[in-house]
């Protein structure tokens, strides 16, 4: 018998309600955990951490070993596929993400499946690390960023507040901007399976600007590439749940709800669930500033969230990444009253 399929996060991701719901946290490796920091300060670089299997591992198991959360996710970045498609990709301190600016399609080397994996093959040895030594009873997160996602990086070479360049870029060069996401679909395609082949129990795809495109490019850039992923995904591996996460743009819900192939669905916290027409799993969706200040209202913000999903088939998540600045305190009582209930 597979003990992690039984697990309450997987049964809600085939649509089960389960209640307490499960609960993880986005970013729940990080730097608001000072065992990360310790990591981290002997690791190198934040991509010689990612490259690391050994500290990669030590890391994803950090908060699982400090609070019990009820999934893993592996600790890597979104940023490792332009990397292993041969861009240059840096993280400054301070800056965040660095990378060579894409003018053109032009510019992007022709990778083959088999030099992209192996340059990624550090992942692959930190998942089936990670899955000796993670609790049976806890099921492990495989990620890639979407397509629109890694353009917006791509093409800016950076974390830009609004996507312009690669907005513009979308306008000004359809032809090429239509390239370079499908390359960018099959690389997640490749990425996501060799994920599952090494191990991993589930995916998510972080769309994380879908929010800045308009509705009908919403569409094209960043809905329609993130289901011919999980098409892709299925084909090879029908079983692997996966959930998907278009930060900012709700309106997408009915799109996802048709594709069959996505089967949950991650809000950000400004997302309203009762607003959302997806007849499958929930994810989401408690501000992570909540974490981050002393309030006597926090059991009345994490109850909010509770009982907005509480007819769904929902796993407890905050609406985006948890910040360094977060209180430990904050993260146990947040869990403590997911629990309690
Ligand atoms: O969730 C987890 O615990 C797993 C690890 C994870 C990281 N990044 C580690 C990380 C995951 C799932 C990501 C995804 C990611 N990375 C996204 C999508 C989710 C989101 O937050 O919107 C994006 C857009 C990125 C790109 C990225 N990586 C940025 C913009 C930054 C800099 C901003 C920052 O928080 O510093 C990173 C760096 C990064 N990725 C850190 C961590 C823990 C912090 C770097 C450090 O420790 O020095």
């Amino acid at each position: 018998m597979n003990l992690k399929g039984e697990t309450a996060f997987l049964r809600v991701l085939r649509g089960e309600r389960v209640d307490p719901p499960p609960v993880w946290m986005m970013r729940q490796a990080g730097r608001y955990l000072p065992e990360y920091r310790e990591t981290r300060k002997s690791a190198g670089s934040f991509l010689d951490l990612c490259f690391n299997p050994t500290l990669a591992a030590e890391v994803t198991l950090q908060p699982i070993r400090r609070f019990g959360f009820d999934a893993a996710i592996l600790f890597s970045d979104i940023l490792v596929i332009p990397y292993a498609l041969n861009r240059d990709v840096r993280f400054e301190e301070g800056v965040g993400p660095l990378l060579d600016p894409l003018a053109s399609i032009h510019d992007l080397e022709e990778t083959d499946e088999a030099t992209f994996l192996g340059r990624l093959s550090p992942v692959f040895e930190a998942i089936e690390r990670i899955q000796s030594l993670l609790p049976r009873e806890t099921p492990l997160i495989g990620f890639c960023g979407a397509p629109w996602t890694l353009a917006t990086y791509m093409i800016a070479g950076r974390g830009t507040p609004d996507q312009a360049p690669a907005r513009k870029f979308a306008i000004e060069k359809p032809e090429e901007f239509r390239a370079l996401i499908s390359r960018l679909e099959a690389a997640c395609i490749w990425f996501l399976r060799a994920q599952i082949a090494a191990g991993v129990d589930c995916v998510k795809i972080f769309d994380s600007w879908a929010g800045s495109l308009p509705v009908n490019s919403a569409q094209t850039h960043s809905a329609e590439p993130i289901i011919r992923i999980a098409q892709g995904v299925k084909e090879r591996f029908p079983n692997t749940p996966i959930i998907c996460f278009p930060k900012g743009a709700p309106t997408l819900a009915p799109i996802f709800d048709r594709a069959t192939e996505i089967d949950c669905l991650a809000l950000d916290a400004a997302t309203n669930p009762d607003a959302i027409s997806f007849g499958r799993a929930l994810q989401g969706n408690l501000d992570p500033m909540l974490l981050t200040a002393p309030t006597d209202q926090f059991e009345t913000h994490v109850d909010f969230v509770l009982n907005r999903f509480a007819d769904r088939a929902h796993i407890f998540n905050l609406g985006h990444g948890i910040t360094p600045d977060a209180r430990i305190e904050a993260v146990e009582r947040m869990l403590a009253r997911v629990r309690s209930r």
